[in-house]
């Protein structure tokens, strides 16, 4: 059972939304962590998917939801970059070592740039919280957890996603697209999400002649 909103949610392309660029002095912070594991691609668009979410969810706390997406997977950039293939993306995945080591250096990483930019313990607690957990934990506990984790499968819908995340895997196009709708979609958490998916992947689907090359 997903969260409803009563809200329209904006299916549009993610790819013609311009998100808000309040944070941008956040990203000039992450440069060096963005550029493992393509977080330089996944991190953008995640967080334009967390922008709509929080449209559709005006009860959870915005600023928490934006600054825990834009940091939550920095850590990969203090992982043995020749494990994250190793061990991040073979066998059982899910439940790697580095999975939670990833975690646990995100919160580091969010500790280190944000009291610089003004940002206090209270808040940076409720993000690293956000952080710690986002793939390994299996609950989420607030409203803005919810949205974190669904920004962050959202953007895998996307042509791009299915490009990086059928090439780490090793999957065909369609293979992963097939997959998507199998065991992605029943993983979201917020109505908004499943719209979300739903138009996106159908639009990478006809984009990318996904029926006539299977
Ligand atoms: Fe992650
Ligand atoms: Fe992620």
């Amino acid at each position: 059972m997903t969260i409803p909103t009563a809200i329209p949610v904006d299916t549009s392309p993610i790819a013609a939304t311009a998100a808000n660029d309040d944070l941008d002095p956040l990203w000039r912070a992450i440069v060096d962590e963005s550029r493992s594991r393509q977080n330089d691609i996944h991190l953008p668009i995640s967080f334009a998917f967390a922008e709509r979410l929080c449209q559709a969810y005006p009860e959870a706390d915005a600023l928490v939801v934006r600054v825990a997406i834009l940091l939550h997977d920095t850590g990969w950039a203090r992982v043995d970059q020749d494990r994250i293939i190793s061990e991040g993306f073979a066998g059982d995945w899910r439940r790697a070592d580095v999975r939670y080591e990833h975690e646990r250096h995100g919160c580091d990483i969010a500790r280190e740039v944000l009291p610089p930019l003004g940002y206090d313990d209270e808040f940076i607690g409720r993000v690293t919280a956000i952080i710690d957990g986002h793939d390994t934990r299996q609950e989420s506990y607030s409203i803005e957890d919810t949205l974190v984790r669904d920004a962050d499968r959202l953007w895998r819908f996307t042509p791009t996603g299915i490009a990086l995340a059928s090439s780490w895997f090793g999957y065909t196009p369609a293979f992963y697209c097939a997959r998507l709708r199998a065991e992605i979609v029943p993983e979201l958490l917020t109505e908004a999400a499943v719209q979300m998916a739903d138009a996106e992947l159908a639009r990478a689907e006809v984009l990318l002649k996904i029926e006539q090359l299977s």
